[in-house]
């Protein structure tokens, strides 16, 4: 299959772009390298141009054009919710505006295959249990909106252009598949914990007087590969003739709180450094868990690594000292 790629010099999109070249397919790569970083796409070709210019639907067209290509993986976002509340309109430029003008692309050329990086921001604050794909979509920040409106966006463009389309919501995402893949920007926990645990400085939680099973938050925490695999299904299956618009949560169903996870990370790092907790951050939901029962029934897609392999695969990488952000 030949692909085009944006955002594939990203975390999420590098590890894609290593899976498909590791199969053979054609990979083309379109990405600004605003957070991007080019050692990590081997022998990937990359067009470098922001997707949100005047200019790039024409150029993209002529990519899709020149390299026959067959359909497209859209990972190429701004991603931050704080900086999002700061710069919306420049979050929705962005994110809302480079589809716009991926899909005018896709239309001009007559490219119908995409896989979109949704997310769950676009749940919210979520209640009860795991959460379905037909549970409510009411996000609590600019970015998780620019991710809703590009999932309506995309579903419009099925109805209306013949795109056939998976967006899939992706629950909280960790590891590293390589470790010169690894995610260099300190925005998670993960990260965050390792950074920490660098300067000999507590890992902090914030809150734990949540009505959850220890008090903190509790997140579905999927490893980068297995993500990563479950754009593979989505690519064959739109290959294979499936149509519209299909949407997936890609999580694993389990639960894990945050004092679990610090915990875990300090074990991995043999850290004796203990967790230290302050009061909430606002806008931090107590639980959010994927049900990841769609997913599997109608693509066949599993989790198979667990917290101990997102963890080490992270610490791994860490020590092997991948440059940072
Ligand atoms: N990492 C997570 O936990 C997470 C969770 C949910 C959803 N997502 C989504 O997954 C996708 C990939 O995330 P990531 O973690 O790999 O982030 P990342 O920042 O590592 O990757 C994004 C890539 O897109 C490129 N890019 C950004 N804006 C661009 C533009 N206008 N034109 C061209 N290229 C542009 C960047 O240079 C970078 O290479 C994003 O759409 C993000 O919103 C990520």
């Amino acid at each position: 299959m030949r692909t085009l790629v944006t955002g594939g010099a990203g975390y999420i999109g590098s590890h894609v772009v290593r899976l498909l070249r590791n199969r053979g397919d054609f990979v083309v790569v379109v990405d600004d390298l605003s957070t991007g970083f080019a050692d990590r796409l081997g022998d990937a070709r990359l067009v470098r141009l922001d997707l949100a210019s005047d200019t790039a639907p024409a150029l993209i067209e002529a990519v899709l054009r020149e390299e026959r290509i067959d359909a497209v993986l859209h990972f190429a976002a701004r991603k931050q919710v704080h900086e999002s509340v700061q710069r919306p309109a420049w979050y929705y430029a962005q994110n809302v505006g480079g589809l716009a003008n991926l899909l005018l692309a896709m239309e001009t050329a007559g490219v119908s295959r995409l896989v979109f990086s949704s997310s769950a921001a676009v749940y919210g604050d979520v209640e009860g249990d795991a959460v379905a794909e037909s549970a409510p979509t009411h996000p609590v920040n600019p970015y998780g909106r620019t991710k809703l409106i590009g999932e309506q966006l995309i579903g419009d463009a099925t109805t209306g252009s013949g795109l056939s389309a998976v967006s899939l919501r992706y629950f909280n995402v960790g590891g590293a598949g390589w470790p010169e893949l690894a995610d260099r920007a300190v925005l998670n926990l993960v990260p965050m914990v390792f950074e920490r645990i660098d300067a000999g400085l507590p890992p902090l939680i914030f809150g734990d007087d949540y009505p959850t099973v220890d008090g903190t938050c509790v997140r579905d925490y999927v490893h980068v590969l297995d993500l990563a695999d479950a754009h593979i299904e989505a690519l064959d299956h739109l290959a294979a003739g499936m149509h519209g618009h299909g949407v997936f949560n890609v999580g694993t169903g389990e639960g894990t709180s945050v004092r679990a996870m610090v915990e875990e990370i300090l074990a991995t790092a043999r850290s004796p450094l203990q967790a230290e907790v302050r009061i909430r951050r606002p806008g931090d939901p107590a639980s959010v868990v994927a049900s990841p029962a769609l997913i599997a029934e109608k693509l066949g897609w599993r989790a198979e690594r667990g917290l101990d392999e997102i963890v080490r695969s992270a610490w791994d990488a860490h020590l092997t000292g991948s440059p940072r952000e």
